[in-house]
């Protein structure tokens, strides 16, 4: 069951800081502001949602920020005004709840904001092995983390294409290129899924101005594993494993830019995935069956 934020375990995570890079000037962000293309980014309030929200507003990005908790966006939006004068909407939703990206598109639509960019990042994980939880929230899983993207997508890929301008991002994970794990167990399928279907978009939007990556963090700090109540088995996990969201949202943004249809952030991570990919089936998945229980608590 997803397990509420606590300020205690908020203060152990690494949360989205400031970035190095020079803000620009008042004036010269005011002077663009009118020919700014526009983001939307879902799970926004946090981690690498948010450090993907300074990476596109330094780039000169103007922001649709999307999430339940609204108060964390507008406290990033007022930073990024600061920092870029970056212009953000805030439209809090929740993507577990069928219909969310229609009000989302039209609120946007009403404000008369068009969608140039789209980060598909808002997410989970559910603990616990098939049986252990209701299907209801299976069925919520699977809305935001599966439906939501998809159906996003398809609801600005038409504009982007015919405007000959886009850029997609898919936060899907290191699970995605691995066995499946006992625990977690339609965790590593859909972020397998959203792996696929970027590659597909991707192939499908080349030479048409838009670009589509799958991001495929490993461990990264942010308050993901206080969400789901696993950061004590977390912890126990070697340094080399993590990264910042700051790291991967800049190394995702980067390969976005390179329009990489699949990208592992991290060296650690690049090796893991490669090996996954190199082993025979039965030994990757003899592997998982050894080390499921280090990082998926049930
Ligand atoms: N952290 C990792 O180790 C890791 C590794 C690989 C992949 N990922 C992926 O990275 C993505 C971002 O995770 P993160 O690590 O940045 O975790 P995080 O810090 O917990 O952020 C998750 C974001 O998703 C939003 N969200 C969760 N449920 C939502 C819902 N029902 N409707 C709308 N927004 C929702 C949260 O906002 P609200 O709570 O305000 O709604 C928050 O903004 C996820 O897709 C995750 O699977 C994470």
């Amino acid at each position: 069951m997803t397990k509420k934020r606590t300020s205690a375990s908020k203060a152990k995570t690494k949360a989205p800081t400031k970035p190095k890079a020079k803000p620009k000037t008042k004036a010269r962000a005011k002077s663009k502001a009118k020919s700014k293309p526009l983001c939307l980014i879902t799970g926004a309030s946090a981690g690498i949602g948010a450090a993907l929200a300074w990476e596109f507003a330094r780039a000169g990005w103007d922001l649709a920020l999307t999430a339940r908790r609204e108060e964390p966006m507008l406290e990033l939006a007022k930073e990024l005004k600061d920092e870029f004068g970056t212009k953000s909407h805030i439209l809090p939703a929740d993507l577990s709840k069928p219909g969310a990206c229609t009000d989302i598109l039209a609120r946007l639509d009403k404000k008369g904001a068009r969608v140039d960019g789209l980060v598909n990042n808002a997410g989970h994980g559910l603990t616990g092995q098939f049986l252990d939880n209701e299907w209801q929230a299976h069925k919520d899983f699977l809305t935001l983390m599966l439906e939501a993207p998809t159906e996003m997508t398809h609801m600005v890929l038409a504009g982007m294409q015919r405007r000959k301008f886009g850029r997609i991002i898919n936060v899907a994970s290191l699970a995605g290129h691995l066995p499946g794990s006992r625990g977690h167990t339609l965790y590593g399928a859909v972020k397998s899924y959203l792996i696929k279907f970027s590659q597909s978009l991707n192939l499908e939007m080349q030479g048409k101005g838009v670009k589509v990556s799958a991001l495929c963090p490993g461990f990264t700090y942010s308050e993901f594993h206080d969400v789901n109540g696993t950061r004590g088995a977390m912890k126990k996990l070697p340094d080399w494993m993590w990264m910042s969201a700051e790291e991967v949202a800049e190394s995702g943004f980067v390969a976005l830019e390179r329009n990489k249809a699949v990208h592992v952030p991290g060296r650690a991570n690049k090796l893991i995935a490669a090996a996954a990919g190199a082993l025979p089936d039965q030994t990757a998945l003899a592997l998982m069956r050894r080390n499921s229980d280090k990082f998926r608590t049930d």
